[in-house]
This record gives C-alpha cells, structure tokens and sequence, in this order.
C-alpha cells in the first residue's frame, strides 16, 4: 500500500534524453541494488502542490543491474499531474526515496514465440523484455508506435538488437499497425505482452480473442492516465457523508477524498489494478471514463462502482457512497 510501503533513500547520478520527450534516469539506492525481474517497476516519491504523493515506473534493464543503478525512462507530460515535471526538475546528484522492485508485468520464461507491442512511454518495460528474450535466444518481434519520429525512444538500440523484427510506427505521419495482420502471423502458442494507451490494448485484445487466442496469453501493462477522455476537473457529493468536493484536473478522485479528509477509501496499486479504492457509484452525469483493469468491460458498462485512484467523470458530476468500500470488491465476472 502507497502509505505504508517501505521507501529508501537513493541518489540520482545521471539523466540523459533518449528521446525528444523521454529522459533516462539512473538512480543509486543507497543500501545497494535488490535483484528484479524483468517487467518489474519501482515507486518513486515525488512533490506535487508541494505534497508527496507516488509514481510508479517500468525499470528498463531487464533484470540486468548496470552500473549499480535503477535506470527508468520519463516522459515529460507538461499538461499532466505534476510527477514526471518534478523528476524533469531534477539535477545529478538530487536526492530521491524510492521503493524496491515490484514485479507487475511478468515474462514467461515457456513461451518459444513473442509479439511484443508498445506504445509512447510504453516502450520501458518492452525495451527489457526483448532484451532478455534476445538473450534467451528465442522468436520475438516488437512493434513500437511514437507520435513523431523524434519521440521514439530507444530505436537505435531496438534495430540492432533486432534487425527486421523491430516494425517502428510514426502515427503522426499515419503509420498504423494492423492488430489483426500482426496476430495472424503468429504461430498457435505465441505470447503477446502490450504496454501503451487503452486504445491500443482494446484493438489488440479484441483481435487477439477474435482470433480465438488464448487470453491468458495476451499480457498488458497500463497507463493510470490513459483514459476515453481528457482530464477535466469534476463536482462529487459523497452521499453519506453529505459533503461535495471538487476533483482538479491534475488530481485522482482518491487524492481528492484524501485532501478533503475522506480517508476510509483502502488503496494500494493506485493503478487501477487491484480494486481496494473502489466506491459506490449513486449517481452521475456526463460520462463515466473507467480507466482501470479490475472491472470487466460488463461492470464498467453497469456504472455502479468507481476505481477513484484513476477513473474519472467527463463533462458533469459524480455522486457516490464511500461507506460501502470494503464490501464487494471481488470481480465478479471477470
Ligand atoms: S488502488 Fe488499486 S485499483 Fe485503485
């Protein structure tokens, strides 16, 4: 859980631009490096609005420690929430608390054939794992998508490593990948694991069922920001409490219960992940903009529950029941 998870301090030794929005940081824990699994990310602590608040990113290596150093990729958001613009502020030699590895995008080590997808930022955990999947000598190929040619983030490292295997997108030009073409290339036991915004996953995940694939070989990591809709600020009434507050475009409905004193919403992920913040939809306007993994498309359509550390309301308002968090927070058809 973000509150109680134990965070260490680390030194930040070194950044460079991988790309013309990403930033490679290289961070030394003071009490020495923990081994890690590819896939795996850590937290890291940041100053929003002069609060701490927690940012989770992809480590890059792969399980291979270089250098006695964590290294993550950053992409620089200047409209989003505040994390990526302060760890952008940083110079060497900053002091930063961060967490130990956590393992949350697991590589199998059975499959013989890979499809790895990736879009923007999504690149860092992908980066590693066809790093480690070259290295265990098996078929993978990777498809990356950035806006221009210029944010594409380790392309140079990604064509040697891969040669032919590695298909680069610049949707900025109109270069598409074709979910279905990509999917029926591949032999029946071939893995998929995704990193990039929602919409990227659907397509690949509805092409991947519609082929009649396994889903428990579709893999994905997501955005927390990735959403149907922009970020706008929102009006919510907690009913049982008989109180309003405001959600401001940079802050999750969680840290705006949080702030207002609302505290008996349980968290953990803060990514939409494991469910705990999960609250009582009553009502609502606008649309509803789920932007977790822990419901099925089915209960998202039912409006009735809310992840607060992520989704959120486009276009009107929200009236929910805080008092109900702990009660149902299984998935029921998932
Ligand atoms: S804290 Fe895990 S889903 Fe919100």
């Amino acid at each position: 859980m973000a509150t109680y998870q134990s965070f260490r301090p680390a030194v930040l030794r070194d950044t460079l631009d991988v790309a013309s929005d990403v930033r490679l940081f290289s961070i030394e824990p003071e009490h020495g490096l923990s081994s890690y699994q590819v896939g795996s990310h850590i937290d890291i602590q940041v100053m929003v609005n002069e609060r701490p608040e927690y940012r989770s990113f992809s480590l890059v290596d792969g399980g291979q420690t270089e250098g006695g150093v964590y290294r993550i990729a950053v992409k620089d958001r200047p409209d989003g929430h505040g994390g990526s613009r302060y760890l952008w502020s940083l110079e060497p030699g900053a002091r930063v608390m961060i967490s130990e590895p956590k393992d949350r995008f697991p590589l199998s080590h059975r499959g013989h054939e890979y499809l790895l997808v990736a879009g923007g930022i999504g690149i860092t955990p992908i980066y590693g794992m066809a790093r480690a999947l070259v290295a265990r000598g098996v078929d993978v190929s990777v498809l990356y998508a950035a806006r221009t040619q210029e944010q594409l983030a380790f392309a140079a490292e990604l064509q040697e490593l891969l040669g032919d295997r590695l298909k680069l997108f610049v949707t900025g030009e109109g270069q598409r990948m074709e979910a279905a073409a990509e999917i029926a290339r591949l032999g029946d036991d071939a893995e998929l694991y995704i990193c990039g915004p929602l919409s990227l996953r659907e397509d690949f995940l509805r092409e991947w069922l519609a082929a009649g694939r396994s889903q428990s070989k579709f893999r994905f990591e997501t955005f927390a920001s990735s959403g149907k809709y922009p970020d706008q600020p929102f009006d919510v009434r907690i009913a049982n409490r008989d109180m309003a507050i405001r959600v401001e475009k940079d802050q999750s409905l969680l840290q705006a219960l949080q702030v207002n004193g609302v505290n008996e919403v349980l968290y953990d992920c803060e990514h939409g992940e494991c469910g705990l913040c999960t609250v009582d939809v009553l009502d609502y306007s606008g649309k509803l903009d789920h932007r977790d993994v822990f419901y099925s498309d089915r209960q998202k359509e039912a409006n009735n529950r809310i992840c607060t550390c992520v989704s959120r309301v486009y276009d009107g308002e929200l009236v929910i029941d805080t008092s109900r968090h702990l009660v149902d927070t299984g998935r029921a058809d998932a």
